[in-house]
């Protein structure tokens, strides 16, 4: 039986090319050549000024933290659900998570849940552009700057989103994004940080390169710092990708298309709702059900898979990982954040690969169908 994936690129000749021209030609003199075209078009396509390639989103959000200036003693605010990613770096600068609800149609960060969890010791918010969708920027804006707190926007998910049509990482202080092999635009593992702050970027670039200044050939570093860089070659795959983005994001919003289709008719479930506001880069097609039927997530991805339907859990709440068992908070997180614990457990990703036909979607609809039309 051949199996449905989850997720996965699209790779071209074009890609090829670029890779094949990196790996010949990106040294010497030429070595920064695909990392320069790159961010510069990636800056364009989010609409910021500024463009950092990095190994990976993580490493995009723990510069961004640091950059900020965000360290021990100090609290940051991230959604329940969401790749531990997106939290790991709050404990990297040595500050402390504090994990928030998010919003029962759109699944994004609730603005209410943030602005409630906002103590003293709050210094930034991350936001993040869940399955590639996007939360009310409005609302969360306005909440940032009242209490005088950074946003960074994790926008790993959702390269080609928008918000009333603003670019999704275009929001906060910075925004951060993911290119790992599983993303709608791939280098197979890296990350971009963007941004309008020079001040930022600067330190950013300072950060990255373990304390040495841009330019500096004297190798004397004046702060322990980090390495955080990407190849020629992930960045002349990212350059052919991002050619090329106009036709990845149409391919997961038809994707998309095709799964609203033959589901919409089903009471008990929902797919992704990005409201009026947003148009959504559908990263990952997601369905979830009613509580009240009783099914748990393990129940419908074991049917699935046995049909060769490959599919992803949503997250489970942060608060609720071993990982974060010494915080203590998750008796505290449960009762406060009851959506994501609700979400958490009637929540799965669909098969959403940029290679998927209309075919295999006909056939995971069949046996959605199947399991929640009886
Ligand atoms: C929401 C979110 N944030 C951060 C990341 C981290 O990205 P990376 O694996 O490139 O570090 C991911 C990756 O899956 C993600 O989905």
């Amino acid at each position: 039986m051949t199996k449905i994936p989850v997720a996965g690129p699209s790779i071209t000749q074009k890609e090829i090319d670029c890779v094949n021209d990196a790996v010949t030609n990106a040294w010497y003199g030429n070595a920064g050549v695909y990392h320069d075209r790159f961010e510069k078009l990636f800056a364009e396509r989010t609409g910021t000024k500024l463009a950092m390639a990095l190994p990976s989103c993580t490493s995009g959000l723990h510069l961004a933290l640091a950059a900020l200036g965000i360290t021990s003693g100090d609290e940051v605010i991230v959604p329940e659900i969401t790749w531990i990613a997106t939290a790991a770096p709050v404990s990297y600068v040595g500050a402390t998570p504090v994990f928030v609800d998010v919003d029962p149609v759109n699944w994004c960060i609730s603005p209410d849940s943030l602005e409630a969890a906002i103590t003293p010791r709050t210094k930034a918010v991350i936001t993040v552009d869940l399955y590639g969708n996007m939360p009310d920027y409005d609302r969360l804006s306005a909440i940032a700057g009242r209490h005088g707190l950074k946003l960074v926007e994790d926008a790993a998910e959702a390269v080609g989103a928008s918000y009333k049509g603003r670019p999704a990482g275009s929001f906060g202080d910075a925004g951060v994004f993911s290119f790992h092999g599983s993303k709608t635009l791939t280098t197979g593992e890296g990350g971009m940080l963007v941004t309008n702050q020079q001040a930022l970027f600067d330190r950013a670039s300072f950060l990255r390169d373990h304390g040495r200044r841009p330019g500096d050939f004297s190798f004397e570093n004046s702060e322990v710092a980090f390495k955080y860089k990407m190849s020629s070659m992930q960045a002349a795959l990212g350059y052919a990708q991002t050619l090329r983005l106009d036709e990845l994001i149409e391919a997961k919003r038809r994707a998309f298309s095709w799964y609203y289709e033959r589901l919409k008719d089903i009471p008990s479930i929902r797919l992704n709702n990005p409201g009026s506001d947003v148009l959504a880069a559908y990263w990952m097609v997601s369905i979830v059900w009613d509580q009240s039927l009783g099914i748990g997530k393990k129940d419908v991805r074991d049917a699935l898979a046995v049909h060769g339907v490959d599919t992803r859990p949503f997250f489970s709440p942060l608060s609720s990982l071993e990982a974060y068992r010494h915080l203590h908070v998750e008796s505290a997180c449960r009762e406060r954040n009851p959506v994501s614990y609700d979400l958490a457990n009637s929540g799965i990703n669909l098969p959403s690969s940029l290679t998927i036909t209309e075919q295999d979607i006909d056939l995971v609809c069949k046996h959605v169908r199947n399991l929640f039309c009886k």
